[in-house]
């Protein structure tokens, strides 16, 4: 059992990674601000893993909260997985210096604390943003990092700075994980993506479609070089997303492994029309959408090479889209019966 700080762990992501922690026999203390959650994901936590989780409300960016979890868990913290962060592409865009602020800031706050409680083992939460428009595929961790956006810039900062402090100090055992694109949810339905947080990412706009009666859902582009002229995207599960977060910080806790950049992909990809159609099939009834102009930004297809994974983490995706979009309809489900837009 190892003890671990778990930044951001009411959000999306965080709390399926908590889950999987507990599950494990893990003991995570989640520090989260309830920026983009509120107590309910704690209560659903709790009723998928038979245990509550100890949750502090407060800022990664507060160094002297940090200082506190650190001082006064029950026993030395072990790890941490960093997560919390602001994760709005069209935010970052409108204002890019909070952006930095917030990510990049709240890491180096974090570190100074970690160095304090001399904790060097750090899974650090990245983005496949890191890589922006890709002249090869699949994106291998090799290739070129040219973010397209500040949202993309915070990551790869926070990336660069934590290369550097591997190098410079051999305490350092540092994993970034680069998710392509995170979807569906903890089987339950208990888990989802809230759909009032601003996240404008395909899933959530179906999922706006299914909980909101006047939404409208729009296809951005018909014209890529694709096979049916809508853009191409590698979903992964967010239970395999948070298993490799499981092993990746179990990596960081026995072995030397310095700084590690891995992709966290299935290695393929759908079009966005093939999502839709999949969602058809499940719920045998049609989803009514409108094609729109390209959305500024984005790209034709993206997709992981995945060999990385395999060989550092052993880890590849399990979940098909099938299971992906089954499982996100049954968290729109949940949120339908419980209102908790
Ligand atoms: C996929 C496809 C859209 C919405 C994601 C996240 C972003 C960032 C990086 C952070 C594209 C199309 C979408 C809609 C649509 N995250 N689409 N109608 O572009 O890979 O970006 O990863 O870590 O926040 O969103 O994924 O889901 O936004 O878009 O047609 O209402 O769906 O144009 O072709 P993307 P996405």
């Amino acid at each position: 059992m190892s003890r671990i700080l778990l930044t951001g762990g009411l959000g999306f992501i965080g709390s399926h990674i908590a889950v999987t922690l507990m599950e494990a026999g893990h003991e995570p203390i989640i520090l989260d601000n309830l920026h983009n959650s509120d107590e309910t994901v704690l209560e659903a936590i709790t009723q998928i893993t038979g245990k509550k989780p100890t949750w502090v409300k407060g800022d990664v960016c507060a160094i002297d909260q940090l200082r506190a979890i650190f001082a006064h868990a029950a026993g030395p913290i072990d790890a941490v997985i960093h997560l919390a962060a602001l994760k709005s592409v069209a935010d970052s865009v409108a204002d890019p210096i909070n952006y930095y602020a917030v990510n990049v800031g709240s890491l180096l706050e974090l570190m100074r604390a970690m160095e304090e409680a001399q904790c060097y083992r750090l899974v650090f939460s990245s983005s496949a943003t890191v890589y922006g428009q890709a002249k090869q595929l699949p994106l291998t961790e090799q290739a070129q990092l040219h973010p397209a956006n500040p949202y993309g810039i915070s990551k790869l900062a926070g990336e660069y700075i934590l290369d550097r402090a591997c190098a410079n100090d051999a305490k350092w055992n540092v994993i970034s994980l680069r998710y392509f694109n995170p979807a569906g949810s903890h089987p339950s339905g208990l888990l989802g993506e809230k759909i009032d947080g601003g996240s404008q990412n395909l899933f959530a706009a179906i999922a706006r479609h299914y909980l909101l009666p006047n939404y409208k859902l729009k296809v951005f582009g018909k014209d890529y070089d694709t096979k049916d002229g809508t853009c191409i995207r590698d979903y992964l599960h967010v239970m395999d997303l948070a298993r490799a977060h499981l092993l990746a910080v179990e990596k960081c806790l026995t072995d030397a492994t310095g700084y590690q950049a891995i992709n966290l992909g299935s290695g393929g990809g759908f079009t966005v029309l093939e999502v839709l159609k999949t969602f058809e099939k499940l719920s045998q009834q049609p989803l009514p959408h409108a094609f729109e102009p390209r959305r500024a930004g984005d790209i034709a297809a993206c997709y992981a090479s995945t060999e990385l994974a395999a060989a550092l983490l052993n880890w590849r995706t399990e979940a098909d889209l099938e299971t992906i979009c089954r499982d996100a309809l049954r968290a729109i489900e949940h949120q339908r019966q419980t209102q908790s837009l």
